[in-house]
């Protein structure tokens, strides 16, 4: 069992939760409010201007909103440590931690967790495996998989319900090549990684946290037997880069590592791109004259992404612990502190964003949203999302613009504390 170690990728444990005083406190804010759910814009925009940090009695953090005080906690990596960002929010079942509590499951920390120096140590590997050389590759992947999506989709008449038809699949798909999997194992693979992220950051009941914590172990299983054959079988893939980083330098990146490494990436760079990729569509199809405009011309489509990673981020929210006694803007924050960062507030700022509500796709600083992240543990996948997007848009602009979202459906959000898309979304063309 490796979920109660101080390395080990998942932790089971109850996190600490000291309760900074001296500060205001909000009784009422939760992202599992209702109206959070379906638009949290409008109560972060109000939380921001009564209180920018604050502490959240119903979530136990601290709640911080201001893009200023946001960078400053991501650049003191020494003080706010990311260490808690992949604790599950809510306990877990007993029934759910025996299934993890299996001898081999044993994932250890490697990129979003890790704490220095070893955080850097491994994501030198990391970052050379998102080479320019390596979207290059994948690109002309990316376009014949998101084609053969909206055959499918044609095929089967005039509407689709585009996450399950495009939205899921595709960064599924690309994430699984990237890594090496056969395609020959994508359904098995993208049955056990969905809804992973309602483990960590939701509030699924006792028989969903089993049945996720079951597909996280058989993934687990996979990964483990995927990179052992790399070990002997090379193929032109980040696990073979990665193994031939191991073997020049064991010590340097460990196998337990590599294993690690290929076992995180794919839920790291995959619900969320899904999110994404709906999340553009929420913004774009209701705007008739902003889709035209990308129809008529592709090079206004990666500012028109940023406007959606500003204005409808899939990511609202990631969390920080801070390790000693600190302050933040002259409030007392004590060590063990869980600390909120609202992403989705900072991207709303009227300070920095003139008329926030508004999308606009041509929005000069649409880039200084923070959706990806600061400093060191910035997102790693952020040129690969940017790529996916650009060409799912574009696929979907070029064969579909009649394109437009069912008129009358009512969307429904999963709840959780950091993630925002459609569970479905119907969509119509023709
Ligand atoms: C639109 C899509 C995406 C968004 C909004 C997003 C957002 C983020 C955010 C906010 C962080 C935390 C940064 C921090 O702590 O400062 C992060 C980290 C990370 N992301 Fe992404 N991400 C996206 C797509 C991807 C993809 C496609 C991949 C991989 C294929 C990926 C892999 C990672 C990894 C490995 C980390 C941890 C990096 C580290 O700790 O050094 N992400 N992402």
């Amino acid at each position: 069992m490796s979920t109660d170690t101080d390395d080990a990728y998942h932790k089971i444990r109850a996190p600490a939760r000291a309760k900074p005083t001296g500060c205001p406190v909000d009784h009422n804010f939760t992202t599992f409010a209702d109206d959070y759910l379906t638009n949290p814009y409008p109560s972060l925009a109000k939380v921001r201007e009564e209180h920018p940090i604050f502490y959240s009695e119903k979530l136990g953090f601290l709640v911080v909103t201001r893009m200023q005080d946001l960078l400053d906690i991501f650049g003191d990596h020494d003080v706010y440590s990311s260490e808690n960002v992949q604790d599950p929010v809510f306990p877990v079942s007993e029934r759910a931690a025996a299934v993890l509590a299996a001898e081999d499951f044993n994932p250890v920390a490697v990129m979003s967790n890790k704490q220095q120096p070893d955080h850097s140590r491994i994501k030198k590997y990391t970052r050379q495996g998102f080479s320019a050389r390596r979207m290059k590759v994948l690109e002309p992947y990316i376009k014949k998989r998101s084609h053969e999506l909206v055959d499918a989709m044609v095929a089967n008449g005039n509407q689709a319900e585009f996450v399950s038809s495009f939205g899921h699949p595709l960064p599924g798909q690309i994430i699984f090549r990237f890594i090496g999997f056969p395609e020959s194992d994508d359904e098995k693979l993208i049955s056990w990684t969905s809804n992973r992220l309602a483990f960590t950051w939701g509030n699924p009941d006792e028989e969903e946290q089993v049945d996720i914590a079951n597909k996280m172990l058989r993934y687990w299983r996979y990964c483990r037997e995927f990179v052992a054959t790399r070990k002997t079988q090379r193929a032109d893939d980040l696990t073979s880069e990665l193994l031939d980083a191991h073997d020049a330098n064991p010590d340097e990146l460990s196998y337990r590592e590599v294993e690690s490494i290929i076992y995180g990436l794919s839920f790291a760079g995959h619900e969320i791109v899904s999110n994404y990729m709906s999340n553009s569509l929420l913004c774009l199809l209701p705007r008739r004259d902003v889709w035209d405009a990308l129809c008529a011309d592709a090079t206004l489509i990666p500012n028109a992404l940023e406007e959606v990673l500003r204005f409808e981020s899939p990511q609202t929210s990631w969390r920080r612990v801070t390790n000693v006694d600190t302050e933040i803007d002259g409030i007392k924050v004590p060590a063990g502190t869980q600390v909120f960062l609202s992403l989705g507030a900072a991207n709303h700022e009227p300070e920095l964003f003139e008329k926030p509500g508004t999308f606009d796709i041509h929005r000069e600083n649409a880039k200084k949203h923070i959706s990806f992240g600061y400093g060191i543990h910035f997102c790693l996948g952020a040129r690969l999302a940017r790529l996916e997007g650009e060409i799912a848009i574009q696929t979907l602009t070029e064969r579909l613009p009649d394109l437009k979202l069912v008129e009358g459906q009512s969307l429904d959000y999963s709840p959780n504390i950091t993630f925002r898309g459609p569970k479905e979304l119907l969509v119509e063309w023709g």
